[in-house]
This record gives C-alpha cells, structure tokens and sequence, in this order.
C-alpha cells in the first residue's frame, strides 16, 4: 500500500528488466551523466495485472513507444516485444497483482542540450502497489486546488507520457499534501479545469457524466476505458470545457487512472460533492472489467 512500504525502491529482493535482460534488482542502474536525468529526456508508463494478467498492455506499450517518439527518440524494442517484456518481468518476480512500470530513456553518450548521439534505453519494473490514494480513499478524495497549470500543447509535449511533465504534478501534489489534502486538481494555462496529478477527472450531474476534453493532458487509458463502461450501462457521456465555476452544480466528482483506478472525490477546493451511485457503479463495473469479469466497452 502507497506509503507503508518503508523499503527503498533501490534496495529490494527481485528483477528487473533492462535492455533485454532480466537483472537482480539492485544491480538496475543507470550512470549519474545519463541525459535523461538532466534534461528529463524519458518517458514511462503504469499499468496494473489483475491475477497475472497485464490490463491493456499493448496499449500501454504503444503509448511508450509513441511518447518517446513525440520528444524524438525511437525505441528498439517493437510493441510486441515491450508486452513481452512486462509479462517476462511479472513472472520473474512471482506477482499476479502488481503495478508495472515501463520506463525509457536517453542514455549517457552525450551531454548538453542535444541528445543527438544518445543511446535509448528501456527498464520494467513491478512490485506490489495496493490502492493509489490508499483504502481510506472510498470515502472520498479530499483534492485541492493546484498552482501551476497544465500547459498548453504549445508550450509542452502534453499527449507524451513524458517524465518532464510530472515536475508541476509532484510540485501541486507536496502542496496539497503539505495542506492536509490527498491530491491536487489541476486547472490549465487558460483557467479550465483540466485533472488530477495523476489521474484524469470526471464529473455526474442529473445522471450525466461530464469530463473535460483532454487537449492539454493525457487522454487516459483508464478514461477511455470508464467512457465506454458508461455508455455500456446507457449513461449519456459529454467531453467538453469545464470551467471551475460549474463544480459548483456537480453532485459527484471522480479520478481515473491506471493506478488510481476510478477512486471517488469529495471535495476540491471550495466544492462538495457525494459518493454517489454512478461512482460506485462505474468503479465495480472497472473493477469487474480488469479482472476479466465483463466484456470491454
Ligand atoms: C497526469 C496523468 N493523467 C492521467 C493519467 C491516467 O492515465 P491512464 O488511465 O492511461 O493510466 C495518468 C496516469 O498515468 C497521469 O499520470
């Protein structure tokens, strides 16, 4: 579980995959000169198994290779070999529940700005990650307000699953947390509401299930997933500008992510709202989804 685990994550019992071979856990290491720590030249993803199965795991593994490409590097590894990989991962550690973290990177073979001459890199990791926000979550996520913004698509690669992008979540996340709050809820760089930092945002009001368009975060796994669970159930679905002002008239907030799963929200800075039965509804039938109970949307 999130933040009970005293272990470091460098100093652990198992294996991780890096470029290709499955190493001893301690030994997935990378030189201080690697680009990628300087310039935040990577990208990664998270996905959870689900008794032993990866959820969406092409998807995930397509979204790393096309994350990389957006800022400009190729992987080695085709998509079928990086599902290959996670799977190989899993097993060598004996999990069936456990969250997988695909990670690539520019490596050490230049230094500076350019990243021309550098090599890429790729490591999965798993380990056990029991619920994101933790099992008090169920009664509700208490978010505050953010102060950064996302950017705008101009301004970041924003569809990339790219580790720059996190400075601001990490930096919103610490002052929500420093506040008393779970997590933070982002507005973008033109005052609309965007998401979570880590997770995607959904709104009900009068049985419709309201979310902004992801133009400047990520289009979310989970969210498309939730999407299509909601329309299955003959819940009307609107993707659009959500300005702050209309939390007011929601009755009911939640977060979706890989590893959030669909975790309800109530409240977000000076807006309440209930757990109420279209969270609840949705979040079973994800869960029933993941664990190959239902069929996808
Ligand atoms: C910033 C951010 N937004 C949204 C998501 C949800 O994406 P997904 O459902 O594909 O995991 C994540 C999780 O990866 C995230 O980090």
């Amino acid at each position: 579980m999130a933040g009970l685990d005293e272990r470091t994550y460098d100093d652990r019992d198992g294996w991780i995959w890096l470029d290709g071979k499955l190493v001893p856990w301690r030994d997935a290491n990378v030189h201080i000169l690697t680009h990628a720590l300087h310039y935040a030249s990577s990208v990664f993803e998270g996905q959870r198994a689900y008794g032993g199965e990866i959820f969406e795991l092409s998807r995930h593994s397509q979204r790393l290779i096309d994350s990389a490409r957006i800022l400009g590097f190729e992987l080695p590894w085709s998509r079928d070999q990086i599902d290959q990989a996670c799977r190989d991962t899993l097993k060598a550690n004996d999990l069936v529940d456990a969250y997988v973290r695909p990670v690539a990177w520019r490596g050490s073979e230049q230094m500076g700005v350019s990243a021309q001459k550098t090599k890429a890199h790729m490591a999965v990791a798993v380990w056990d990650w029991g619920a994101y926000f933790g099992a008090d979550a169920q009664a509700g996520l208490r978010l505050d307000i953010a102060p950064w913004r996302r950017p705008a698509p101009y301004t970041a690669p924003v569809q990339a699953k790219a580790s720059g992008l996190y400075m601001i979540a990490t930096m919103s996340k610490h002052h929500a947390e420093g506040r008393g709050y779970n997590d933070a809820l982002m507005f973008d760089y033109r005052g609309q509401v965007a998401e979570a930092t880590g997770a995607n945002a959904f709104f009900v009001k009068d049985g419709v299930l309201h979310t902004p368009t992801p133009e400047c975060f990520l289009n979310g796994i989970t969210r498309q997933t939730v999407m299509g669970l909601a329309r299955q159930r003959g819940i009307e679905v609107v993707e659009r500008t959500i300005w702050p002002e209309e939390l007011e008239g929601f009755e009911q907030m939640f977060l979706t992510g890989s590893a959030a799963e669909v975790t309800p929200v109530r409240e977000a800075g000076p807006w309440n709202f209930e757990v109420g039965e279209i969270t609840r509804v949705l979040q079973k039938d994800y869960a029933d989804l993941v664990r190959g109970l239902r069929g996808n949307a």
